[in-house]
């Protein structure tokens, strides 16, 4: 009995230790409120909106996450509006909730909040995406994707899979303006092709995102740019606008215009295994687990890692055809 405790206790240190989570109390003298049962924790989490699959997708395991784990989750939605992001946080403080979590809608002009909410002695944890600021103090970890590695896989692909021509015009459908996957995504896409003088991005403009801002760039982009050879989408959701709009326009996406998008959710998946999209690079959705788990250690007195980032793959065509049955997203 007792070595099967031990046993426990070790698979229990190695999967905290997984999540970037420790048990072991804080020895910082934090601002971690005393252990509180779960039921009695009431966390609040400001989405940034439903802009894409991706989005809807991350929204549900989140609640799920909390529903399973018996937490009280109050939750807004930003509809992709700092202020609006800023004001729901704002009212968590009022309300006092004992966790803060959140995606920023971009990286910039967070200080202020987050200040209150360290005034107010509620820990703030990032999920998803990055705050551009100097003070790590003001959140207890961020926990997501690596966004410029992301756009480095995307580069690689490229660059082997044209490997062969003399030049290679592209255009990059960027993600909000201001926001870390869209600043990151290009700079790890830019970074690897830079060395590669065959590469020349020929128009770069955000389509927010979403599929109808994807498909509008695009239509545009197809009218005044004589040739494309690759789309490069920082999301699923916009690579099907651009799909449909290349689409139109009598072309054959996948094959006329070959396409690279970024996080793998059902519909861009299915794209890919009908070969409309020839790469994705999955950026997951499903933090809620590891939210749960971090929030869990912060009630414990324990410390987490303040980056905890999450392992991804990349799929091909045929890669999605043999994923798709089991993928749940
Ligand atoms: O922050 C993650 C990004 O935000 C996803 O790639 C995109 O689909 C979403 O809107």
């Amino acid at each position: 009995m007792k070595k099967k405790l031990i046993a426990l206790a070790a698979v229990g240190a190695l999967i905290a230790g997984l999540a970037g989570c420790s048990s072991a109390p804080a020895t910082s003298g934090g601002d971690a409120p005393a252990a509180k049962d779960l039921k009695d924790l009431v966390v609040g989490f400001a989405q940034v909106g439903a802009e894409s699959g991706w989005r809807t997708a991350n929204t549900k395991d989140i609640q799920d996450s909390f529903k399973e784990a018996g937490i009280e989750l109050k939750f807004s939605d930003a509809q992709q509006k700092q202020e609006n992001q800023i004001k729901a946080i704002r009212s968590y403080i009022q309300q006092k909730v004992d966790y803060i979590a959140f995606s920023p809608v971009v990286e910039t002009g967070w200080d202020a909040v987050l200040n209150e909410a360290k005034a107010a002695g509620i820990p703030v944890i990032l999920t998803d995406r990055a705050v551009d600021s100097k003070d790590e103090s003001l959140y207890k970890t961020f926990l997501g994707s690596d966004f410029v590695a992301e756009g480095k896989k995307a580069g690689e692909w490229a660059k082997t899979e044209f490997a062969d021509a003399d030049s290679v015009k592209v255009v990059q459908l960027e993600g909000t303006t201001g926001a870390a996957p869209a600043i990151d995504r290009a700079e790890g896409f830019a970074d690897v092709i830079k060395g590669d003088k065959k590469f020349d991005i020929v128009a770069s403009q955000t389509g927010d995102f979403t599929r109808a801002g994807g498909r509008q760039v695009m239509e545009a982009l197809l009218k005044s740019q004589p040739h494309i050879d690759l789309v490069y989408s920082h999301n699923d959701d916009m690579g099907l606008g651009a799909i449909e709009a290349i689409e139109a326009a009598g072309l054959t996406p996948g094959k006329d215009i070959k396409i690279i998008t970024v996080d793998a959710v059902h519909d861009g998946m299915q794209a890919l295994a009908d070969g409309k999209i020839n790469f994705i690079v999955e950026c997951s959705p499903l933090l809620g687990k590891q939210l749960i788990d971090v929030i869990k250690t912060l009630n414990e007195g324990g410390t987490v890692e303040k980056r905890i980032v999450t392992e991804e793959t990349t799929f091909t065509q045929e890669q999605a055809a043999e994923a798709l049955p089991d993928r749940k997203y």
